[in-house]
């Protein structure tokens, strides 16, 4: 579906926007585990301003290809959120129930501002309020695997995305 170079150069131009949006303040990139890992690696070198990094686990699904509903998210309640500007790095964007819940809980934590960075949408999030301000690629609504994308733990080393 997307090749390694086509990933690599959308993920340079996410950086440039990402870089040109934040102008001052603190950022933190939280990229949602596992599918996140992958890509927010390659993101966060390619934004040229200071930043720090954090992780936070969230599942909604299990073994299966099609989302089950209940979103569990594990995070450390330690990190400080408060005046800081949040970018959330996710992997994709399906039912948006996962980023609707984060945001929920993150927003809670008064952060400056609260933005997500989804390197793939497949545009049929209906669990989602707001847009997603920063999208690599719509994806087609289908099962995609690669690139930290995983079906039951399988594929997430591929360097490439492709549909299952
Ligand atoms: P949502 O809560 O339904 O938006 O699901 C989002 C999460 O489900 C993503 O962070 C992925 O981990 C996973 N997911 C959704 N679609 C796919 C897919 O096509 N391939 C692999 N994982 C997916
Ligand atoms: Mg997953």
């Amino acid at each position: 579906m997307f090749s390694a170079e086509e990933i690599a150069r959308r993920v340079s131009e996410l950086g440039r926007e990402i870089t040109d949006r934040y102008r001052d303040g603190d950022l933190l990139v939280v990229g949602l585990l596992k599918g996140s890992a992958i890509f927010v690696c390659d993101l966060v070198r390619q934004i040229q301003r200071p930043l720090q990094i954090d992780f936070i686990a969230a599942s909604s699904y299990g073994g299966g290809t099609a989302s089950s509903g209940a979103v569990r998210l594990v995070y450390d309640p330690e990190t400080r959120l408060e005046g800081r500007h949040i970018l959330i790095a996710e992997d994709i964007v399906d039912s948006g129930r996962t980023l609707a819940r984060l945001l929920e809980v993150l927003r809670s934590r008064s952060p400056a501002s609260i933005a997500v960075c989804a390197l793939l949408h497949k545009r049929i999030a209906t669990q989602l309020q707001e847009p997603v301000r920063f999208v690599g690629f719509d994806a087609p609504a289908e099962f995609l695997v690669g690139y930290g994308l995983d079906h039951a733990e399988e594929y997430r080393h591929l360097p490439y995305i492709a549909s299952i």
